[in-house]
């Protein structure tokens, strides 16, 4: 085997959990609603929800880390009345330890925070654990995987972004298919136990290729909420990415 911290972009394929007949993954739906309409947010999440989502992605941003602003604590809490998949609540925030508890008060079910952020990367992953919630760690496109190397064993999932974040509809950067590819990778290795997750440019043309690299679960804001009915959509794309476990590379 291959050192897992030196594939490249051929090898990942190679590497990749989905074997011929060997790939079991659940592959899960993760809609944003950074490109839903926001005057018709209930409506649009339990068009997603009919369309196969298994969680919906809530992507919470601060003018400071990113260069936009989204929502915070209490549009959360409203969505909490409305759906009741887990909130995955994607904080783009510096000093997110200031705010995990309100998330946490308001519904939120599954929180992830930037390494970039962090500099108590498992003090903040133990608080969000200490509220009972699914603990997550992201890494922008310039972070390489090995920063995530003492905390892998500590947290529930890990999220890749393919884009630079802030803003939805961006272009999937190919390169974080090798960085699936290594955490998938390192995980069988070290015999650890959490999911990938991917954010960024997912749409039919690049699925595909993402789920075969090893993301399991799949954030998709412009190709669910951007044209066309969310419903269909949200089928549409969980049916394609359900369908790259079963081929055969
Ligand atoms: C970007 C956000 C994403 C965004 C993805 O900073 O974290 O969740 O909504 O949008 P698409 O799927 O359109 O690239
Ligand atoms: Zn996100």
């Amino acid at each position: 085997m291959a050192d897992a911290t030196h594939l490249s972009m051929v090898e990942f394929l190679r590497f990749s959990p989905s074997l011929p007949g060997g790939d079991t993954r659940l592959i899960e739906l993760a809609p944003s609603i950074l490109s839903a309409d926001f005057a018709h947010l209930a409506d649009q999440i339990h068009a997603a929800e009919e369309g196969g989502a298994a969680l919906m992605h809530l992507d919470v941003m601060d003018g400071h880390f990113v260069p936009n602003l989204t929502i915070g604590p209490p549009v959360v809490a409203s969505i909490r009345k409305v759906t009741r998949l887990p909130l995955d609540c994607h904080l783009m925030i510096e000093n997110p330890n200031d705010f995990i508890p309100a998330f946490a008060e308001a519904g939120a079910d599954w929180i992830s925070v930037h390494q970039e952020v962090c500099v108590h990367l498992h003090r903040t992953v133990e608080l969000i654990k200490h509220h009972g919630l699914q603990a997550g760690v992201v890494i922008n496109p310039a972070t390489p995987v090995e920063t995530l190397s003492d905390i892998l064993e500590f947290v529930d999932y890990v999220l890749v972004m393919s884009v630079n974040p802030g803003f939805g509809g961006q272009k999937f950067i190919r390169h974080s298919l090798v960085k699936l590819a290594k955490l998938a990778t390192i995980r069988g290795q070290r015999g650890l136990n959490f999911r990938i997750e991917v954010d960024g440019g997912v749409a039919m043309d690049t699925v595909v290729e993402i789920v075969r690299a090893g993301a399991e679960i799949l954030v998709a804001g412009n190709a669910v909420f951007g044209e066309g009915h969310p419903k269909e959509q949200a089928a549409k794309l969980l049916k394609a990415a359900t369908e790259a476990t079963w081929q055969q590379v």
